[in-house]
């Protein structure tokens, strides 16, 4: 089985991805820590934006694996808290613009799909990764109520960034992820659409839950 969720930065795809693996027992695929990845590892190779065949060549080698506690592995180095510094986040959005680097992340992403049940969320899972997924949803949110969301993460787990940055990171990921040559986050028709700003983490579940059981009683 494959629950496919799209959506913008800070709608909440990630919380409600982790509930959701743990109630219907899914492995949860986190496919914009495998952009974070590629993001880190050009880092640390002191590579920038324009050093385009450089860091796609580095995504032609490079190993992401997630377990089952979310925790994701750089070339088998444990790099969950890292891939969500600020120097990342800064650079993951165009990093993930690179046609090639995107061909060879969708790939990975297949494959842990193919191999497990799964609940993947990210940009395009619902309409380049699995377009024919089970289950395919938009969950979304107003630009205010995701930079606040995030702010309040980041200062739960002490990442330096203030409002005002996280404000106008998210709207340039926004601009940026929604103008992709390829891969772009959009909404269709066959996406259970739902806007999660004035909704509890419980409720966002139950409107999730409600659609994938039904969608089973009926068939
Ligand atoms: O979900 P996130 O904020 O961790 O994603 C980081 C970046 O990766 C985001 O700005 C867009 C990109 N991304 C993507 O292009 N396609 C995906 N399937 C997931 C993320």
């Amino acid at each position: 089985m494959i629950v496919a969720i799209d959506g913008p930065a800070g709608s909440g795809k990630g919380t409600i991805a982790s509930v959701l693996s743990k109630k219907l027992n899914l492995v949860n695929i986190d496919t914009g820590a495998t952009y974070r990845c590629v993001a880190l590892k050009a880092l640390r190779n002191n590579l920038n934006i324009e050093d385009k065949e450089k860091i796609i060549e580095l995504s032609n080698n490079i190993d992401i694996k997630f377990d089952l506690n979310n925790n994701v592995y750089l070339d088998g180095e444990d790099v969950t808290k890292e891939i969500r510094s600020k120097e990342v986040t800064n650079i993951v959005s165009p990093i993930s613009s690179i046609v090639e680097v995107r061909k060879n992340m969708v790939d990975l992403q297949r494959r842990l799909g193919n191999s497990n049940n799964v609940v993947m969320e990210g940009r395009d899972i619902t309409t380049v990764v699995f377009p024919n997924a089970d289950y395919k949803f938009y969950l979304d949110a107003t630009l205010e109520e995701r930079a606040k969301r995030r702010f309040k993460e980041y200062q739960e787990k002490q990442i330096d960034m203030s409002y005002d940055e996280i404000y106008e990171n998210i709207k340039n990921r926004d601009y940026n992820d929604s103008h992709k040559e390829v891969g772009s986050l959009m909404r269709t028709d066959d996406q259970h659409y739902i806007d999660s700003t004035n909704l509890t983490i419980d409720e966002v579940t139950n409107e999730f839950i409600k659609i994938i059981e039904g969608d089973k009683n009926e068939s």
